[in-house]
């Protein structure tokens, strides 16, 4: 039986774009997702890029019993971890289903590889865990924990406790992986992100008013001690993001404990950089509006990226224009996303 890489929430927006890279670089793949915010329709479409199959198992991750199952039925040697809820609005309404689904997810997940022996974890985490308090740019070193919201607590909670893990057994090879602000589609325009109802972050909301869906971006602040006065984050193609998991990969199959990596460019783009960016790559007239700041928004979060590129030999290479232009291919190809 061949060795495979279990990639939870792999039919998702970044999980698709991993898969896609794990089947190039010859991994085989089995995906296992509930489908809660996703549908086979991407992963069909990986399957027709790459012209290879995956195997894909629709369960969810806190059935322990199904996961099992997963686990007896194929070879598994390592695990790419995406299951979880992301949306940080929804996470203050929501605290218990966070906390279950991403906390009680992972720990349901762990539970199962320690029963089977399998040790390699990749832990999709976020920037969001260093929280409001740190200096620009972040380093790896930089304390985590100062969440300001129950979606970033939840992942910082599950940090802790994979560092405990690899503590207690030296057989763990966990990385858990703190990226900045994804965006940007797969360069043939088949796959890309596809939010459920009104976008929340940035990009989506724009390549959604250029398309026509929507009238005008709201631009939450003009007054953050910013060059515009607009908040700056780090973002990064899905193509690099998807690379740095299989470096992250390569690299935790020969080494022992608990490793995080920021992944970002280290550049930080305002709002309205990013809505001009976009008219220029795209073509199309962005309208927009200034409004009051979002509550729970910091003024800038970009990374030092350098302990990927040192350790890994990881960095994001795609710019602002690739972001962009490939953002909008998915958009104008797939108005309605997957649908
Ligand atoms: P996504 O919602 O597109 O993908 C997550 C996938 O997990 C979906 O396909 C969903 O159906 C599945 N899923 C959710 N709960 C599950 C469960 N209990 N069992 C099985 N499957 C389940 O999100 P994404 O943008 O691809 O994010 C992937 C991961 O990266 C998430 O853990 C997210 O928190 C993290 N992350 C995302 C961002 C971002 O801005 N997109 C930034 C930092 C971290
Ligand atoms: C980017 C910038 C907004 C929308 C979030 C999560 C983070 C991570 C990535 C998962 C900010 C501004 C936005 C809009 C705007 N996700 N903006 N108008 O807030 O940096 O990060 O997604 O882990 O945890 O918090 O991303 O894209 O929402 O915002 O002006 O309609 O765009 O104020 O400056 P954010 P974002």
């Amino acid at each position: 039986m061949k060795q495979k890489v279990l990639v939870t929430g792999g039919a998702g927006y970044i999980g698709s774009h991993t898969v896609l890279e794990l089947l190039n670089n010859n991994y085989s793949v089995v995906v296992v997702d509930n489908l809660s915010n996703s549908s086979r329709e991407g992963l069909r479409r990986v399957e027709q890029i790459t012209q290879k199959t995956i195997d894909f198992e629709e369960i969810d991750i806190r059935d322990g019993d199904a996961l099992s199952r997963v686990f007896e039925r194929y070879d598994i040697q390592s695990v790419l971890h995406f299951a979880g809820h992301k949306s940080v609005g929804e996470s203050v309404a929501k605290p218990l289903q966070y906390y279950d689904n991403n906390f009680t997810g992972t720990l349901s997940l762990c539970e199962v590889m320690q029963r089977f022996n399998v040790y390699e974890l990749i832990f999709s985490s976020s920037a969001t865990v260093y929280g409001a308090t740190t200096q620009c740019p972040i380093s790896e070193s930089a304390p985590i924990g100062a969440t300001t919201n129950p979606y970033g607590s939840s992942k910082y909670m599950v940090e802790r406790m994979l560092m405990d893990l690899a503590k207690s057994d030296p057989q763990w090879r966990i990385a858990t992986l703190r990226y900045f602000n994804p965006v940007g589609a797969h360069p043939s325009g088949q796959l890309g992100e596809d939010p459920n109802g009104v976008p929340n972050n940035l990009v989506p909301f724009v390549s959604q008013v250029a398309v026509g869906k929507l009238s005008e971006v709201k631009v939450f602040g003009n007054d953050y001690n910013t060059a515009d006065g607009t908040g700056v984050r780090d973002y990064i193609h899905v193509v690099d993001l998807a690379l740095g998991h299989i470096a992250a990969l390569q690299y935790m199959e020969e080494h022992q404990g608990f490793e995080a990596f920021n992944l970002g460019t280290g550049r930080g783009h305002s709002v309205l950089n990013i809505i001009s960016a976009f008219e220029k790559y795209s073509g199309q007239k962005v309208p927009f509006r200034i409004v009051e700041r979002r509550s729970g928004d910091i003024a800038e979060c970009f990374a030092n990226p350098n302990k990927a590129k040192d350790i890994l030999n990881w960095s994001a290479e795609r710019d602002l224009k690739e972001m962009m232009e490939d953002t909008w291919r998915w958009q104008s190809k797939n108005p309605s996303g997957y649908s």
